[in-house]
């Protein structure tokens, strides 16, 4: 079966890991409907790629004297074939990086430790999770760790740079980002410029524009189980047909290393100047929950780097036939 941003099957990938827990079966790209007035990711293909990298194609005469035979092979795709996982992604993690030195040591140090560390970004790019073209919004997008990377991951994959078993890569993506400090939202803008927009507010009372994926990274946890209900509906009115939330939290239910991660959390926190007050948590059965009732159908994968807490990434699908 193809992959999410994957429907030709091309960027076929290793079977993923198994869901905690799953919702109905993830929807096949092909049945995603356009809607007029939004983007609509369009499937990725090696051709697309290649409009941007010359030669796109080189044509091979054959040396035999007997037979005239004619070997055509892109070379985007020969340079995608020879691209490493690891190599490819530690380019990715260097060239997201980069854009936060003007910010200094700390903003550049940060950033590449969290993108280097946390694998949540390898996931969602590995996995294909963000579609080619996709309008995002991501919310508590913090100094904009997602936009860079995803930026670094379309300039890679114009150049013929993405690992052949990857997900479709996702080439021109476009992000809202939505985050409470001012000074996350400043580095975001030195880091991204033009290539991304942030808006220094409040999730719970900003206004949510139409997305193709909705991210939320940690960020859920800060604000109380009423007003997390409250996102979760605006978001599921922001996301049209077949769009896409990815939610990574906290799950309750691993009680000590719940615990640990609230700890750091709060540390961090602190240190970064948040002091939000109560964390909210639940169980991963709760988060589903919350998720089914609004229409999603819903994977969940463990997603904790080192040290090992409690987190997963909910992957919310909406079907490509229901409306808004
Ligand atoms: C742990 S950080 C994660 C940042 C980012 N999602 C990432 O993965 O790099 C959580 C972020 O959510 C932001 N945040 C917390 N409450 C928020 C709210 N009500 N509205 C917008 N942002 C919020 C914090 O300021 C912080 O930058």
């Amino acid at each position: 079966m193809s992959r999410p941003g994957d429907p030709t099957g091309e960027y076929r990938h290793a079977q993923p890991e198994s869901p905690l827990v799953s919702g109905p079966p993830a929807l096949d790209r092909h049945d995603r409907v356009h809607q007029p007035g939004r983007a609509a990711p369009e499937p990725a293909t090696a051709p697309a790629m290649a409009t941007t990298t010359a030669p796109a194609t080189t044509t091979v005469p054959a040396t035999t004297t007997t037979t005239t035979t004619t070997t055509t092979t892109t070379a985007t795709a020969r340079a995608r074939a020879r691209t490493s996982g690891e190599a490819a992604w530690r380019a990715l993690v260097a060239a997201a990086s980069a854009p936060y030195r003007p910010s200094g040591r700390h903003a550049f140090h940060f950033a590449r430790n969290k993108l280097g560390g946390d694998p949540v970004f390898r996931h969602v790019l590995e996995r294909g999770l963000i579609a080619p073209r996709a309008g995002i919004l991501d919310l508590g997008s913090g100094q904009g760790l997602l936009a860079s990377l995803l930026r670094a991951a379309g300039r890679a994959a114009h150049e013929g740079r993405w690992p052949a078993e990857w997900g479709a890569p996702p080439v021109d993506a476009r992000v809202t980002g939505i985050e409470l400090m001012a000074h996350d939202v400043a580095r975001a803008e030195t880091a991204l410029g033009p290539d991304a927009t942030f808006i220094c507010g409040d999730m719970r009372e900003a206004e949510f524009p139409p997305a193709d994926v909705v991210v939320i990274f940690d960020a859920l946890h800060y604000i109380s189980a009423a007003e997390q209900e409250h996102v979760l509906e605006r978001v599921r009115g922001a996301l049209g047909p077949g769009g896409v939330l990815l939610l990574r939290v906290g799950d309750t239910a691993a009680r000590r290393r719940f615990a640990f991660g609230q700890w750091v959390d709060r540390i961090t926190m602190a240190v970064r100047g948040g002091g939000f007050g109560r964390l909210t948590g639940r169980p991963v059965a709760g988060w589903r929950d919350s998720l089914v009732r609004l229409g999603f159908s819903v994977d969940a994968y463990p997603m904790s780097g080192r040290p090992p807490f409690a987190n997963l990434l909910l992957v919310g699908r909406i079907a490509p036939e229901l409306a808004r």
